[in-house]
Formats: structure tokens, C-alpha cells, sequence
């Protein structure tokens, strides 16, 4: 069985990402891998940010890896807050307090566009692969739902009147811009 690393300490993703991966392939986590390491997210890029965090555990423990990173571009904000989504109001990550600061720049802007970018840094021997998820929507003026995480309650995507925290995670999963890379990823290593 080929195995492969998920560079993550988020439970929660792992286990989505595991459900949909093919038999043929055992995901490890970081835990699974003994690594404990505070990956460094320093880069200025969602791009660059996924291929820090896939490098680090390619290059430590030479074992096929891939990492995420995702951000929220709003047009009207000129793409922000994108690689800095997690800690727009601070280094505490608070999503209340990010989705606060987000509404405050968003008052008296004509656009209200947004989209949710997902980028998979995929290291195998020595390989480098991207593979890219976008979900477009837009900003609503008051938070709606309880599902979800992050900015999913002041996000609609196009095509639905629900925000993400509305939606079922059956459904999120199959229209988000994370369901959208792990989808490219997965047929890519069916392939290979
Ligand atoms: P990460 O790269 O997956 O850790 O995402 C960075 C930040 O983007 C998170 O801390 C959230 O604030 C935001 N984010 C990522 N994915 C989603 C999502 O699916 N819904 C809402 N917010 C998200």
C-alpha cells in the first residue's frame, strides 16, 4: 500500500480527505509521522505557504507529501484577506473577530465578490505539483447559519442563497474550493 503524508494536525480535515482517497493509498497525519513541529506558515503566498509546510516534511522525513492552504480573496479589498485569512485581526486566529474586521473594511463598498482559494502542494520523489480549488460567492452584510468554520457564515457561493454555514457539509464539500483541489489531487494519484 502506497503511503503518503498529510502535512495537517487538523483532525477534521484528515478525516474528510481520508473518506475520499482510494483504497490503494494509507494517509498518515503529522501525528501518524511522530512529527510535532510548528510548521512555519511564512511565506506571502497561499501557493508559497502550502509548499513551505510540504517541503518541511518531504525534506525531514523523505516520505511523499502534500500540504493545504486556503485564503479568502475579496475583490473590493484588493484580494484581501487571502494568505493572511487565519490571522486577519490577529495572531490569535479569532474567526469572530476576523469576520468583524472584514465586514468594517467591506461598509459602503460597491463589490461585495469574493472567492475562497484552496491550493495542494503535492512533494513526490522530488516532483512538485499544485493542484488549485476555487469557489466564488460573495459577502453577505450579517452572519448567517452555525455550521462550518472560519468565514463560512458571511460567505454565499455562486449559485446558492445559503452561506456555507447553511449549507450540509455533503454539500459544501462537493462545491468548496477545498473539495475542488482534493478532487484534482486524488485523480492525479489515481493516475500515477
Ligand atoms: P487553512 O489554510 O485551511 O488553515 O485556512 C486559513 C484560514 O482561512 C482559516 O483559518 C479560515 O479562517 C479560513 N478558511 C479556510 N477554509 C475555509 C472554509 O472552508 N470556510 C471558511 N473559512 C475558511
Amino acid at each position: 500500500m502506497r503511503k503518503i503524508v498529510f502535512a495537517t494536525h487538523n483532525q477534521n480535515k484528515l478525516k474528510e480527505i481520508r473518506s475520499m482517497m482510494p483504497r490503494s493509498i494509507k494517509l498518515l497525519s503529522l501525528d501518524d509521522i511522530l512529527c510535532h513541529d510548528e510548521i512555519p506558515e511564512t511565506a506571502d503566498t497561499i501557493e508559497g505557504n502550502a509548499k513551505l509546510k510540504a517541503d518541511h516534511v518531504y525534506y525531514k522525513y523523505n516520505l511523499p507529501c502534500f500540504a493545504d492552504d486556503t485564503g479568502l480573496e475579496v475583490e473590493a479589498l484588493g484580494g484581501e484577506p487571502g494568505v493572511r485569512s487565519a490571522r486577519y485581526a490577529g495572531n490569535d486566529k479569532n474567526s469572530e473577530a476576523n469576520i468583524d474586521k472584514l465586514l468594517f473594511n467591506l461598509k459602503h463598498k460597491e463589490s461585495r465578490a469574493a472567492q475562497f482559494k484552496t491550493v495542494i502542494h503535492l512533494m513526490d520523489k522530488k516532483e512538485n505539483k499544485c493542484f488549485t480549488g476555487i469557489c466564488k460567492g460573495h459577502i453577505i452584510e450579517n452572519k448567517r447559519g452555525d455550521g462550518g468554520f472560519g468565514y463560512d457564515p458571511i460567505f454565499v457561493p455562486e449559485d446558492y442563497k445559503e452561506t456555507f454555514a447553511e449549507l450540509s457539509s455533503a454539500t459544501k464539500n462537493k462545491i468548496s474550493h477545498r473539495g475542488l483541489a482534493v478532487n484534482k489531487l486524488i485523480s492525479y494519484l489515481k493516475s500515477i
